[in-house]
């Protein structure tokens, strides 16, 4: 408790999966925090996390909203802490079936959402000396993926960008990272909402054995957002339960207990 007292915070996609976990997990630590969506059930997930917390709704890919949204907050707070860009949309398609069109449509939320909101909040920071930018990218912005051409893209720009603004603002105090989950059980991951349980047996093969929650990748952001990180700055820190650690040999010592190698996954000196 205590740890981003005062702060204020905006998290944008706060309607629900990671967003709202890393609302709830600010506002319990102390910080105000305005959560912003495209969907208008925002209101009703603020309405839960109590009076610190208050609705947007806001379209990341829309500057003006982003002017109005930062000059509101000035206004009524005089500064702001910390930006979470968290705000992203996923399309599974192959490199040939992706049209120009899904890739822009990715782009203009993931990329240019960020872009825009780091913009926004950035010349106000850099006035206060101090601030911190939180990017959501993902294990898709670490490694490739197939079938997810566009949203690698878009993750792997996402971490290339907070490289370049962390250099750029990290002189005037203001601080730029990148998260990178991947598996977390939310409604983009898990849009059928199948029983954690039952949605935990895809993750068998990696190290954590399971999917991660919303809470668990929250931490991360509470620390990236807190001053207890005041060394980061262009660092990223992946939350994936070790999906972008490395690969197992099956077959060897140190592979995981009690798993099907998957076919995928060769093991030495066997024939596959
Ligand atoms: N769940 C995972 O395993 C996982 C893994 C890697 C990265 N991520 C990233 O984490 C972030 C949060 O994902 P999640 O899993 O909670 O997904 P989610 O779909 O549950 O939540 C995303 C939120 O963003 C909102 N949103 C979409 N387009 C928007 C726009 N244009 N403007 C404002 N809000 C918009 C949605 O309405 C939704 O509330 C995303 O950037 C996603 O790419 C998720």
């Amino acid at each position: 408790m205590g740890r981003l007292t005062d702060k204020v915070a905006i998290v944008t996609g706060a309607a629900r999966g990671m967003g709202a976990a890393i609302a709830r997990r600010f506002i319990e630590e102390g910080a105000v925090v305005t959560l912003t969506d495209v969907i208008p059930e925002v209101a009703e997930t603020a309405a839960q996390l109590g009076e610190r917390a208050r609705a947007v709704v806001h379209d990341v890919a829309d500057e003006a909203g982003w002017t109005a949204l930062v000059d509101e907050l000035m206004a009524q707070h005089g500064r702001i802490d910390v930006l979470v860009n968290n705000a992203g949309i996923l399309m599974f398609r192959d490199l040939l079936s992706t049209t120009a069109t899904d890739l822009r449509r990715i782009l203009e939320v993931n990329v240019v959402g960020t872009f825009n909101g780091m913009r926004a909040v950035a010349p106000h920071m850099i006035r206060q000396g101090r601030g911190s930018i939180i990017n959501n990218s993902s294990a898709d912005g670490l490694q490739g993926a197939n079938a997810l051409t566009a949203y690698v893209g878009s993750k792997f720009a996402v971490r290339g960008m907070t490289k370049v603004a962390a250099l750029e603002l990290g002189p005037y105090g203001v601080r730029v990272n990148s998260v990178h989950p991947g598996g977390i059980d939310t409604p983009m991951a898990n849009p059928q909402g199948v029983p954690a349980a039952q949605f935990d047996v895809a993750f068998k093969p990696y190290a954590a054995q399971r999917a991660g929650r919303p809470a668990e990748a929250a931490e991360c952001f509470v620390f990236l957002a807190s001053d207890e990180s005041s060394y980061c700055m262009g660092s990223e820190l992946a939350v994936d339960g070790g999906l972008t650690a490395g690969h197992y040999y099956y077959g060897l010592p140190g592979s995981p207990p009690g798993v099907t190698p998957p076919r995928h996954s060769p093991t030495p000196g066997k024939k596959s």
